[in-house]
């Protein structure tokens, strides 16, 4: 896609050795958050691939998706839909686990966040493994949600984490 946006977005990724375990190193967003006009920059792109779309409403995967997310959705004037950690939403829930590295975790949505048929994408800073996403399309699926496409900030390793997805519909800005 943008090239120069793709650079600059490289460009204040900051690379935070060891963190949260050794051997990690973990890609930190939040010193591109803190600039007004490539975090501007980043919710158009992310949004871009969607538009004209008829997109009714983003999910955005706790806790960072949530921070992408929720722009992206006014962008693409559509509704905002968090996906939570097990037992943090108030309302009667759909449930997904997924197993991690260590053990497994879970996603929750509220059972009306999604009508049938309604056209919906999933946002999130990172895709790697696809664990996270997948667990979150089939929490869509199973509100009769149409799942449109995924749109991520960075893509880990495209291949693994996009075709477990459905590479077609995995969008991102870089990928690294
Ligand atoms: C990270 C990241 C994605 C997910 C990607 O979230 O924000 O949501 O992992 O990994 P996967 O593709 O292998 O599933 P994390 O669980 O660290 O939580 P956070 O967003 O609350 O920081
Ligand atoms: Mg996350």
């Amino acid at each position: 896609a943008d090239l120069s946006l793709a650079d600059e977005v490289k460009a204040r990724l900051r690379d935070v050795q060891d963190f949260p375990r050794p051997g990690i190193v973990f890609k930190d967003i939040t010193p591109l958050l803190a600039d007004p006009v490539l975090f501007g920059r980043v919710i158009n792109a992310m949004a871009a691939p969607f538009r004209g779309q008829h997109i009714t409403k983003v999910i955005g995967v706790e806790a960072r998706g949530f921070i992408l997310g929720a722009p992206v959705a006014l962008a693409l004037n559509a509704g905002f839909v968090p996906a939570r950690k097990p037992g943090k939403l108030p309302h009667r829930t759909v449930v997904e686990r997924y197993s991690l590295e260590y053990g497994s975790d879970g996603l929750e949505l509220h059972q009306d966040a999604i009508l049938k048929g309604e056209r919906a994408i999933i946002v999130d800073d990172v895709l790697a493994t696809g664990g996270t996403a997948e667990a979150t399309a089939k929490l869509t699926s199973q509100l009769g949600g149409e799942l449109v496409g995924f749109s991520f900030l960075m893509v880990l390793g495209f291949l693994d984490g996009a075709k477990r997805l459905g590479a077609d519909r995995v969008r991102s800005v870089i990928t690294l």
